[in-house]
C-alpha cells in the first residue's frame, strides 16, 4: 500500500480554502477531486470548521503543509461517489468526518494507534487536501468515516471530527483524570473547553481553566470549571498555588502550543502529577528535569487516534454531551476568510468555534 499525497480530479471545479505561505490565504476554484484508489469515498461537505492547528499551520509551525494544500480537517457531509471496496457508505449517506486517516490493518492501527497508521494518520489538510471546501476525498473510508442519521444536527456533529476525541484522548485519558482530582487547563480555546467537558465524565474535585481571554474563561465556567485563572498578568503559577493550598494540581493539560504554557504546566504540577500536552508546537521548549527529576510526575504527548469517536458520537447523538455550545460564529464558505479573522481574533469577537456552511447546505 501506498502513503496518500494527491488527489485525482473530475474536471470539474469547487471552491476550496489554499495555503498560500505563512499567514497567507485564498478561496479559489479547485478542481474537483475524484476516486483514486477503491477504498475512497468522496463527501460532498456540508459543514466544516477551524482548528487551532489551523492556526499554527498560518504561523507557519506545521512543515508538512506545501503551498498550494486545501486546508480543514473536519467536516460533516453527503457521500457523493463511493469507491468499488468500500463495503458501509453508500451515495447519500450523510457522514461524519475523522481528522485521522487509518487502514486498520497496519501494526500501528492494531495497537489502535491510528494516528501513526503507515497508510495515514493525520493526512486530511496536512499531506492531502483538506475540508476547507465544497468537496474532499476521503481514503480508506471505511475506517474514517461515520453514519449519520438524516436529522443529526452538523453543527455539533462537526465538533466530533477533532476537538472533542482530542481533548478526551489527549487531555482527559494522557492525564489519566480520576475522580477526586485537582485539573488545571491551560488553554480555554475549542480544544481546552472539549476537555473540560469530557473530563467530567471522570469527575474530578476541581478543575481550574487558565486563559488570557476573559470571554473564554466566563464560559469555561458555564461548562462546568470550578476556578479560573486570567494569566495575563503573568502570575497564573501564584493563582493556581493559592487555590491549591501550594499544593499544586494533580494533572494539567496544556492546550495551547507555546513555550510559556508548557511552563507554566511544570510550575503548577503537584509531585506525582501528570502533564498532558495537546498543543501543537513550533518552537522547542525547555524541560525543567533541575526541577522535576524527584517529583514523580508523567509526561504525556500525542496526536489525538481518534479511537474514541463512536463513544462520543453516541453520546453527541443521544443528548448527553451537549457540543454545539462550543459554537459561537456561523458563516458560508464564501465567507471563509472572515472566518479566520473571526477565530484569530477570538478574544475581541468573543469567538469559540466558528462553523462554516457550503451555500448550498446553508
Ligand atoms: N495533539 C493533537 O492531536 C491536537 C489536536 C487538535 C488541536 N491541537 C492543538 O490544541 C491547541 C488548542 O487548540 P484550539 O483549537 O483550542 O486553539 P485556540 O487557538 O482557539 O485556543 C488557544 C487558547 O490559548 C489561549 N492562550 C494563548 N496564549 C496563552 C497564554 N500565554 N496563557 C494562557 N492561555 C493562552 C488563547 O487565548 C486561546 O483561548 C492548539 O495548539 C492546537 O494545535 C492538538
Ligand atoms: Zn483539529
Ligand atoms: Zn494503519
Amino acid at each position: 500500500m501506498q502513503k496518500f499525497t494527491d488527489n485525482e480530479t473530475t474536471g470539474m471545479t469547487m471552491k476550496a480554502l489554499v495555503y498560500k505561505g505563512a499567514n497567507k490565504l485564498a478561496l479559489e476554484d479547485r478542481p474537483r477531486p475524484a476516486i483514486k484508489l477503491a477504498t475512497d469515498v468522496i463527501v460532498r461537505i456540508t459543514t466544516t470548521t477551524i482548528c487551532g492547528t489551523d492556526l499554527h499551520i498560518l504561523k507557519g509551525d506545521v512543515p508538512t503543509i506545501i503551498n498550494g494544500r486545501i486546508l480543514g480537517h473536519e467536516g460533516v457531509g453527503i457521500v457523493e461517489e463511493v469507491g468499488h471496496d468500500v463495503s458501509s457508505f453508500h451515495k447519500g449517506d450523510k457522514v461524519l468526518i475523522s481528522l485521522i486517516t487509518s487502514c486498520g490493518r497496519c501494526s500501528f492501527c492494531k495497537k489502535a494507534m491510528y494516528s501513526h497508521c503507515s497508510h495515514g494518520g493525520w493526512l486530511l489538510g496536512n499531506t492531502i487536501d483538506g475540508t476547507q471546501a465544497e468537496y474532499v476525498r476521503i481514503p480508506f473510508a471505511d475506517t474514517g468515516l461515520y453514519l449519520l442519521p438524516p436529522d443529526a444536527d452538523d453543527e455539533a456533529i462537526v465538533m466530533l471530527s477533532c476537538i472533542l476525541p482530542t481533548g478526551l484522548e489527549c487531555g482527559v485519558l494522557n492525564g489519566q483524570v480520576s475522580p477526586g482530582d485537582i485539573v488545571a487547563i491551560v488553554g480555554a480555546g475549542p480544544v481546552g473547553l472539549a476537555t473540560l467537558l469530557t473530563a467530567q465524565l471522570y469527575s474530578p474535585a476541581e478543575i481550574i481553566m487558565i486563559d488570557l481571554d476573559e470571554n473564554r474563561l466566563k464560559m469555561a465556567r458555564s461548562f462546568g470549571a470550578t476556578k479560573t485563572v486570567n494569566s495575563s498578568d503573568g502570575k497564573a503559577w501564584e493563582q493556581v498555588m493559592s487555590l491549591t493550598q501550594n499544593a499544586g494540581v494533580d494533572v494539567v493539560v496544556e492546550a495551547v502550543g507555546i513555550p510559556a504554557t508548557f511552563d507554566l504546566c511544570q510550575t503548577i504540577i503537584a509531585p506525582g502529577g501528570h502533564i498532558a500536552n495537546v498543543g501543537v508546537h513550533g518552537k522547542s521548549v525547555e524541560f525543567h528535569l533541575e526541577r522535576l527529576w524527584a517529583s514523580n510526575i508523567k509526561l504525556a504527548t500525542g496526536l489525538v487516534d481518534a479511537g474514541t469517536t463512536p463513544k462520543l458520537l453516541k453520546m453527541v447523538l443521544s443528548g448527553k454531551l451537549d457540543a454545539k455550545k462550543l459554537v459561537s460564529h456561523r458563516f458560508k464558505l464564501s465567507e471563509i476568510i472572515k472566518a479566520y479573522d473571526t477565530f484569530s481574533n477570538a478574544a475581541k469577537e468573543h469567538a469559540l468555534k466558528v462553523v462554516i456552511k457550503n451555500e448550498g447546505a446553508v
